[in-house]
């Protein structure tokens, strides 16, 4: 008899605070280096201001370091996206409720850091910041739906940044855990799900780990186009950030400790950026270069879930000439507290190619396009069998139970002369993409805990800043530079997802 997909499956939306919350000086929130990014495009990079220790002005893009003394600064007649964002803050009711409509069973959102914390490092949290999550988890679970929180999603304080030079102190790694344990205890009842930090294996530079050390010229930055976050780090930045990393990986160990002595039954994952990659060719070249590639994303999973550095970690260490740091007590922590679970985003796969590792970066993302697969007009390759590829890679090498908590596909969405939105493009990526995880859980036999759709309601992108890249089924009127109703309403795929989720993904299989 064939199997179905498990009665429990978390279906369900994932958004991020810093792209869906705004309200960011409202509530005793402090300042997060996300509020500092300005919008983009896919031509035009997001950029983040500062002052040097000259007092000249100048600004980087995503992903690199701020200059050593440097201080990111809010520049006057900028659009920084995160303000607002799709204003979450005063909407939470009323797009909740439209996700329960939806049939949602779960909804992957994250905590502001900065709400509960506004500086980092305060002594006490923020009451106020407190009890908007408390209304958050209470209105999901009026309508049943599960709470999945993401304890950092590109969003640290700007303070810890300004004063402790962000994720290459260790002393985050206090802030952090202490932070944790505060939701952790305040929210033990209401929150079972948690993910540590949102796809740590592209983390990078001032904006996601406030790295404050870059020494060389930032001019000569190789910047890709086309396919959002794409840099070429500098030696010296890429071992600060191999540093922090280590912290953050340790700060994630921690967080597993405390929150299972604070609750047994929770559930801690970690979370990386897991499109699949292929070799461009049969080329024995290609074949290798694609596996070395990839074990530059595999390296924080193997360490995050096994409880270890892998052999391998020594050689791309030493690509860079980096010594890893380390404290007594480190390996022990990493080794008793793995996570239970392991969660991942999956967007497109990537090619490979031999001749073309210019644009390969060292979070194990980007690569050539793939003739054989049609792009989403943000030039990223659609690839539902991909999904299920990945799905197995990943189930083969953890064997720890996998969930889908990002994907999607961002695209151009028209008002119909009667206002209905027909985001067919949409509806078909979904199916595809839900065809082959179903097969992957019911022939090949991966242990799927769930799958959380990206942005189920419009949020702004995090790679350009740009409100018209859309993933959502709900769509918000907002255009690129905050302009509009924010009014809600359903496209015709709000409908397609709430058929699946009411089948349990049976719809699709008759
Ligand atoms: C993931 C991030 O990398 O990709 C999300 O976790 C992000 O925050 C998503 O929004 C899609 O990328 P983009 O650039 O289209 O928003």
């Amino acid at each position: 008899m064939k199997k179905r997909f498990p009665k429990n499956f978390l279906w369900g939306g994932a958004t991020a605070a810093n792209q869906y919350e705004g309200g960011y000086n409202e509530g005793g929130r402090g300042l997060a280096l996300s509020d500092l990014i300005t919008n983009g495009s896919n031509s035009s990079p997001r950029k983040i201001y500062y002052m040097d220790t000259k007092g000249n002005e100048n600004s980087i893009i995503l992903g690199m370091s701020l200059p050593k003394g440097a201080k990111s600064i809010l520049k006057e007649n900028q659009y920084y996206p995160s303000h607002k964002a799709t204003d979450f803050y005063h909407h939470y009711k009323e797009d909740i409720k439209l996700m329960a409509e939806m049939g949602l069973k779960c909804y992957r959102m994250s905590i502001s850091w900065t709400r509960i914390f506004p500086n980092g490092d305060d002594a006490l949290p923020n009451e106020e910041g407190l009890k908007f999550y408390d209304s958050v988890f209470d209105e999901l679970l009026k309508y049943n739906i599960e709470p999945v929180v993401t304890i950092l999603h590109f969003d640290m304080p700007k303070h810890l940044a300004d004063v402790y030079g962000g994720w290459a102190n260790r002393r985050l790694i206090d802030f952090y855990t202490k932070y944790c344990e505060t939701v952790f205890t305040r929210y033990k009842d209401k929150v079972k799900y948690w993910i540590t930090i949102n796809e740590i294996n592209v983390l990078g530079g001032y904006w996601t780990l406030g790295l404050n050390s870059a020494s060389e010229d930032l001019t000569d930055v190789n910047v890709e186009k086309g396919a959002g976050i794409h840099i070429k780090l500098p030696d010296e930045e890429a071992r600060a950030k191999f540093q922090a990393l280590h912290h953050l990986m340790i700060a994630s160990s921690y967080a597993n400790k405390i929150g299972h002595e604070i609750n047994a039954d929770f559930k801690i994952g970690c979370m990386l950026a897991l499109s699949g990659i292929y070799p461009a060719t049969c080329h024995p070249d290609d074949v290798f270069g694609a596996y070395d590639f990839r074990r530059r994303a595999y390296l924080y999973a193997d360490v995050m879930l096994r409880g270890y550095y892998p052999s391998y970690s020594e050689a791309i260490f030493d690509e860079y000439n980096f010594t890893l740091q380390k404290a007594d007590g480190d390996d022990e922590i990493l080794r008793d507290f793995p996570s239970d679970y392991f969660a991942f985003s999956y967007y497109r796969t990537t090619t490979y190619n031999r001749n073309g590792a210019k644009t390969v970066t060292t979070g194990g993302q980007q690569g050539d396009s793939n003739p054989y697969l049609e792009e989403t007009p943000w030039g990223w390759p659609i690839d539902a069998k991909g999904l299920r590829f990945v799905l197995n890679e990943l189930y083969d090498r953890y064997q720890k139970p996998l969930f889908i908590v990002e994907n999607g596909m961002g695209n151009v969405d028209a008002m119909e002369d009667d206002n209905s939105i027909n985001d067919d493009y949409r509806i078909d990526y979904l199916e595809k993409h839900i065809k082959e995880m179903y097969e992957a859980v019911t022939v090949d036999g991966v242990d799927l805990m769930g799958y959380t759709w990206w942005g189920p309601i419009d949020i702004v992108s995090a790679g350009t800043g740009e409100m018209k890249k859309r993933y959502g089924f709900i769509y918000v009127d907002m255009d690129d530079l905050g302009n509009g109703t924010l009014e809600r309403k359903k496209k015709k795929s709000y409908y397609a997802y709430k058929n699946i989720i009411e089948t349990n993904g049976e719809c699709l299989h008759k």
